[in-house]
């Protein structure tokens, strides 16, 4: 039987009209909840993403705004804009658009970002506060989105195998820390490059949660029949029979792996698209909590 499909774009436009509902309630109180993006350098790739993120919040009646800043930029004058942002009103969450260009060191920017505008959830005290489930502050959006998904999806997280490829501070390492939190009770095994028979792993879990940055890794025999998979990956790879000559795929084998899962999230349109709504979801809490 083929797996059913988790979708990612219809759970994400829920979440949005949810928001914009959250919107609306603060504007009626004077408060018009506003995300500012920076964005260093001219990567195109990052370029899109910034676009999306600041098109989202102007969706939702949120201030979406972009700052360019040129790639020459240096980490004083990156940080000189992070203050004047923490210090605006207006401003209820900042994102510095990573990568950084190499005279910047990303950790001291993360670090300068007041935490209370942190959506990212990347600051050191939001890092804490997810690790030890303390819910003031701020959990990244892509561990975030997944958390709902899987919630949505009705995916019985108690006492289950969680087997997690990849150990980014964004996805791997978050990920496993809002899988233990009491009340969730998932059994983790987070997975690297330096993992030992990784396939031993992968095939003792109830749930795969894909983050490698690798085109097609997990492949069909990866998994074991009946596992939920999550692809966090997005891999542009060459494709000469599309306009671009590119197409994006996941970390998943994606045909091969829906015919054993029995759920499985595609790309596009699976966890990309929550993870941009639960960018929105933080912004308005960060508005709302300086709202008071
Ligand atoms: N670059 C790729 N993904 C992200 C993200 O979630 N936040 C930031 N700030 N930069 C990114």
């Amino acid at each position: 039987m083929e797996a059913r499909l988790l979708d990612g774009a219809a759970l994400a436009r829920r979440v949005r009209e949810r928001v914009a509902g959250e919107v609306a309630e603060l504007k009626a109180r004077g408060v018009t909840p506003g995300l500012s993006v920076v964005l260093v350098g001219d990567d195109p790739a990052s370029a899109v993403y910034v676009h999306h993120k600041t098109k989202d919040c102007q969706e939702v009646g949120m201030r979406g705004e972009q700052i360019r800043m040129p790639a020459s930029t240096s980490q004083d004058e990156l940080l000189a804009v992070v203050d004047r942002l923490n210090g605006d009103p207006a401003v209820h969450g900042i994102l510095v658009q990573m990568p950084v260009p190499k005279q910047i060191d990303p950790a001291a920017v993360i670090a300068r970002i007041a935490p209370e505008k942190d959506v990212d959830g990347f600051h050191p005290v939001n890092v804490g506060k997810t690790y030890i489930g303390e819910d003031s502050g701020f959990a990244p959006c892509t561990p975030a989105g997944v958390m709902v998904m899987l919630r949505e999806a009705g995916v019985d997280l108690r006492g289950a195998e969680v087997v997690i490829i990849g150990r980014s501070n964004i996805v791997g390492k978050p990920m496993a820390a809002l899988l233990v939190q009491p009340g969730v009770d998932a059994t983790v095994t987070v997975c690297h490059s330096r993992t030992r028979d990784l396939a031993a792993h992968t095939r003792r879990a109830d749930v795969i949660v894909a983050a490698i940055g690798r085109a097609r890794f997990v492949t069909g025999d990866m998994v074991k029949p009946g596992a939920v998979v999550i692809d966090v990956g997005m891999n542009r790879i060459d494709d000469p029979t599309t306009k671009s000559g590119t197409r994006l795929v996941g970390d998943v084998d994606f045909e091969a792996v829906r015919q054993v899962a029995s759920a499985i999230t595609p790309v596009p349109g699976g966890v990309g698209p929550m993870t941009r709504a639960m960018l929105l979801e933080n912004t308005v809490r960060a508005a709302r909590r300086a709202a008071g």
